[in-house]
């Protein structure tokens, strides 16, 4: 019988989602997806050895594990979910962009200021200069910042180097992260985020560059589960971005794309036809794109934190995926030009608010979509024997009331890999 360290009785609610149709709250306006939400009482959750070991109504438990030794939590009435997994971000970057924010406050366009050497380019110079500690330690207290709202799981992508040697900088310090850090990291090789500075009269030579220098010395070293590309007007073509994602899938790694942000260009519809693992941004995607998208395996990764921080007016047409079938998930996209927002919950009162997605797609989009995305959906994002202990419980009751609350800071424990997440040393120093 499995020994149990951590034992969650009394939880309010659970909200966690299934494969297939299970309990689905009774709110309308819920779309087919890959994953159904589902809401169980009554039921505890028992953990061991960094798994969850059993999810059940507490008579069955001492059948199921041994809790002889286990900690018991009581939640007097609190919600429990999933950890929330951040699927698109680019957190390991160096300084910030307040200037461009500013001057697109006045109405500079994004896109302008990075045809005229701003935008990633500026920092990718800035990149360049710092060491890895110097990154490493930029690093950290976003992380810290992201798992303080609830986020367990994150992906982070390089693309700030755009040289041989300074993507592996960005890739080395994402494993040092990966390694030191409690929250669970998958790493993303995006070599193919702008064309650098040297190489604005030969993009050609760059995208070359990517695919005979960059490709094999990331998949030599290990140190990336997938390649993403900028496809994008002034970025990446489609067929540069084809021949890039094809030549990362021939060398082991899964295919992401940013595509349809600005311009539908036909990204999206590439993306699913090579079996990429998402398509993400997805602004002006078309509906082409989005039949392509129903058809496929590939995630629609929404980032509307992004639309919202550059000012524009056009959010992701999420209802029309989710109503065509496509798996739907919500990332912050935190780097330091088009989002700097850091929590996965004020992300889903905007696609609550905005993109008029329910509270409960909202949920998928941060947990079982979002593994999903990083396909980890057998490991993480849901509440389910078997699966990693990534847990967080809420100061709430309803998990309505994490989009409703608009990013207040609600996340009262959050547990990664069984282990109970400690914000700084506990000070018994100080007189009550
Ligand atoms: O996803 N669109 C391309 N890449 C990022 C922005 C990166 C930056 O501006 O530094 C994005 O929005
Ligand atoms: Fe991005």
């Amino acid at each position: 019988m499995p020994t149990a360290d951590l034992v969650l009785t009394g939880a309010g609610e659970i909200y966690t989602a299934c494969p297939a149709a299970a309990e689905v709250p009774d709110d309308p306006g819920l779309a087919r997806s890959t994953f159904q939400p589902e809401l169980l009482t009554d039921t505890v959750v028992a953990c061991g050895g960094g798994r969850i070991l059993y999810v059940g109504p507490e008579a069955g438990l001492e059948d199921a594990v041994d809790v002889s030794e286990a900690t018991v939590a009581d939640l007097d009435g609190r919600l429990l979910t999933p950890g929330l997994i951040d699927p698109h971000t680019h957190l390991v970057f160096d300084g910030a962009r307040h200037e461009e924010y500013a001057l697109r406050s006045v109405g500079a366009d994004y896109q302008e200021i990075a045809a005229a050497g701003g935008g990633i380019r500026s920092s990718v110079r800035s990149f360049r200069t710092a060491d890895d500690d110097a990154l490493y330690y930029q690093a950290v207290p976003r992380l810290l910042a992201m798992a303080m709202t609830g986020t367990t799981v994150v992906e982070i992508k390089s693309g700030y180097g755009l040289s041989l040697e300074e993507e592996l900088k960005a890739l080395r310090v994402i494993g040092r992260l990966q390694n030191e850090m409690p929250v669970g990291i998958v790493a993303t090789f995006l070599g193919a985020h702008e064309i650098p500075d040297e190489y604005r009269e030969d993009r050609e030579g760059y995208v070359r560059l990517v695919i005979e220098q960059m490709l094999p010395a990331v998949e030599e070293q290990g140190i990336a589960s997938f390649c993403d590309v900028f496809c994008e007007t002034g970025v990446f073509t489609v067929e540069e971005s084809e021949r890039i994602l094809t030549a990362a899938q021939e060398r082991g790694l899964g295919a992401r794309i940013h595509s349809d942000e600005f311009d539908a260009l036909g990204g999206t519809e590439m993306a699913a036809r090579i079996g990429a693992v998402s398509a993400e941004h997805l602004t002006a995607i078309t509906s082409d794109g989005i039949a392509a998208l129903a058809d496929s395996d590939t995630v629609a990764v929404l980032l509307p934190g992004t639309t919202l921080f550059l000012g524009k007016k056009d959010y992701a047409p999420a209802r029309a995926l989710l109503e065509a079938g496509a798996t739907v998930a919500l990332a912050t996209d935190f780097n330091p030009g088009s989002s700097t927002f850091l929590s996965l919950p004020l992300m889903m009162t905007v696609a609550c608010s905005q993109m008029k997605m329910h509270p409960a797609e909202a949920w998928q989009g941060v947990t079982a979509s979002a593994a999903r995305a990083l396909r980890l959906d057998r490991e993480i994002g849901r509440i389910e024997t078997g699966m990693r202990a990534d847990l967080v419980v809420w100061d709430a009751d309803d998990y309505r009331m994490i989009p409703y609350a608009a990013g207040h800071p609600l996340a009262l424990v959050v547990i990664i890999g069984g282990e109970i997440l400690s914000f700084g040393e506990e000070d018994d120093t100080v007189e009550a």
